[in-house]
């Protein structure tokens, strides 16, 4: 991987930026006056005299920000992703501060917090991870309140505070979001600094209201109030850098380019907002369906792009295995796991809410990884959960099923919609080249993070900023899925 110079990065982007971002905006040169004597009216025909009308009104229009005017305002944009360790993780990037400082930070549609690594983490930082420095931004604001998050093998800690915050071509002033000290070894795995939670505000840590969030109910910022992703798969991929193109995140609208045919969206079932839920209907293996009846009750999912795998109920997890012959659940190092012989091609399909479509899963993702003593033997990327006693969901389908579909996340009705991948969006599985060089949104909006619609249009300098890559190869099983049942 060729990495620039950060100065030369840097540069490069702010060129780009003034570029992209030139909105259209009537204005007068300055200095010109206007003569306010009146002109004798010239005579025109009906038909002028609408089109007359119709020009004043739009010029009002355009001026208020009003009527047609208001959808012009309306804008979405795209932040090209990353994908980590052949599907580990899904990474994009964001920019907090004034001026910007630029972080790659998971997207994580399983979690509500905006966290990112302090220059003065007491813990360790991997090499090439950057760190935000308050002192450097002049919007900066400490809450001096405590954040942490803690999870099954480790924890994030700091302290909560605001800032602005751009992502995807927009800018949301004020978000309240962590700056984290304490950090556990192997959740910042670089270039990572930290996590974008892209759910609900009500099961924020924080209690803030999430950046997408703040876009989505502010009327008139976003095209439509959804976010969408296209992940890639690289898992089956030969030569698999550490760093891939990961795909494409679209904030605003869906992108037409990336899938075919309807988005099949089902509302999260009432009163169960918060993660992104989809019950499931219905999940078969090699054609059968399975009995999805299990002690932990209603067979609900999140729909979580910050998690690797699929995890579920282990009675039914069981029953899926056992509809593979030759599986056998893994000990030692693989324990919490099943395997199953490589030869067999694993095809499972899910069916959400009241869909007829059966999405299927990839054999090329069901198949996690090969058992590193014994390759005839492969890993199986449905794992069991035990979520007794949390208020997380019985099952939480990860990227496993992701890559398999174009995924929608729409807060107005509140729903998850999947679409077929375009040829387009299959091209770039497994298509080496450098990771994304610096995204800039399309288009810019900004809003105070209480939701109300800011009237500037704002530059996005959310970039990506290569670091340091580190070696190829299969980061160590139990860690990638610790952090991504996690967050
Ligand atoms: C980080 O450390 C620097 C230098 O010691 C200090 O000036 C700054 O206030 C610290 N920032 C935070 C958020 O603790
Ligand atoms: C759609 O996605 C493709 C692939 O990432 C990207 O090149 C294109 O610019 C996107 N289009 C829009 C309108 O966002
Ligand atoms: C599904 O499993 C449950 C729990 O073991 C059982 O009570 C039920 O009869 C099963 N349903 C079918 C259709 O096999
Ligand atoms: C990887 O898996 C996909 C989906 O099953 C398949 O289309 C593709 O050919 C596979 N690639 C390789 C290199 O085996």
């Amino acid at each position: 991987m060729i990495l620039l110079p950060l100065s030369l990065t840097v540069s490069c982007l702010l060129a780009l930026g003034s570029d992209v971002l030139a909105a259209p905006h009537p204005s007068l040169p300055v200095g010109q006056s206007i003569s306010l004597m009146r002109r004798q009216a010239a005579r025109r025909s009906p038909a002028e005299q609408g089109a007359y009308l119709q020009k004043r009104r739009l010029a009002l229009e355009a001026k208020y920000g009003i009527g047609h005017a208001k959808n012009k305002k309306r804008a979405s944009g795209f932040n090209l992703l990353t994908n980590q360790d052949a599907d580990s993780s899904f990474i994009g990037s964001l920019a907090i501060g004034t001026p910007g400082q630029s972080f790659d930070v998971i997207l994580d549609t399983g979690s509500s917090d905006l966290w990112v690594a302090s220059q003065n983490s007491t813990t360790d930082v991997p090499n090439g991870v950057s760190t935000f420095k308050p002192s450097s931004s002049s919007t900066f604001k400490s809450e001096n309140k405590p954040f942490d998050i803690t999870y099954d093998s480790g924890a994030a800690a700091g302290t909560l505070a605001q800032d602005t915050v751009q992502l995807a071509g927009f800018k949301v002033n004020s978000q309240t979001f962590a700056v984290v000290n304490q950090v556990s070894n192997g959740v910042l795995s670089t270039p990572v600094s930290g996590l974008m939670g892209l759910a609900w505000s009500n099961i924020a840590s924080s209690g803030a209201t999430p950046f997408w969030q703040s876009l989505a109910i502010s009327s008139g910022t976003l095209d439509s109030p959804l976010f969408a992703f296209q992940l890639t798969r690289f898992n089956n991929a030969s030569n698999v850098q550490d760093l891939e193109p990961g795909g494409t995140f679209t904030m605003g609208a869906v992108n037409n380019s990336l899938f075919t045919g309807n988005i099949d969206y089902q509302d999260i079932p009432s009163g169960q907002v918060g993660y992104w839920i989809q019950q499931i209907a219905d999940l078969t293996v090699q054609g059968t369906s399975i009995n999805l009846s299990s002690s932990t009750g209603t067979p609900n999912a999140a729909i979580d792009t910050g998690t690797t795998l699929v995890g579920g109920p282990s009675d039914v997890i069981e029953r899926i295995y056992a509809a593979i012959p030759g599986s056998a659940q893994g000990t030692g190092q693989l324990q919490g796991y099943y395997t199953y012989p490589c030869s067999t091609q694993v095809t499972v399909t899910l069916k959400f809410g009241s869909s007829s479509v059966a999405w299927p899963i990839s054999p090329a993702d069901f198949e996690y990884q090969q058992d590193p003593n014994d390759p005839s033997q492969c890993v199986g990327a449905f794992f069991p959960v035990d979520n007794s006693g949390t208020t997380a969901p019985a099952w939480i389908v990860g990227d496993t099923f992701l890559k398999n579909v174009y995924s929608v996340f729409r807060a107005n009705p509140a729903s998850v919609g999947f679409a077929q991948l375009s040829n387009t969006a299959l091209a770039m599985n497994g298509k080496g080249g450098a990771a994304p060089s610096p995204t800039i949104g399309s288009a810019g909006a900004a809003v105070s993070a209480t939701g109300s619609p800011g009237s500037d249009r704002t530059s996005n300098s959310a970039m990506r900023i290569q670091a340091g890559a580190g070696l190829g190869g299969v980061t160590v099983l139990a860690a990638v899925t610790v952090m991504g049942m996690l967050f």
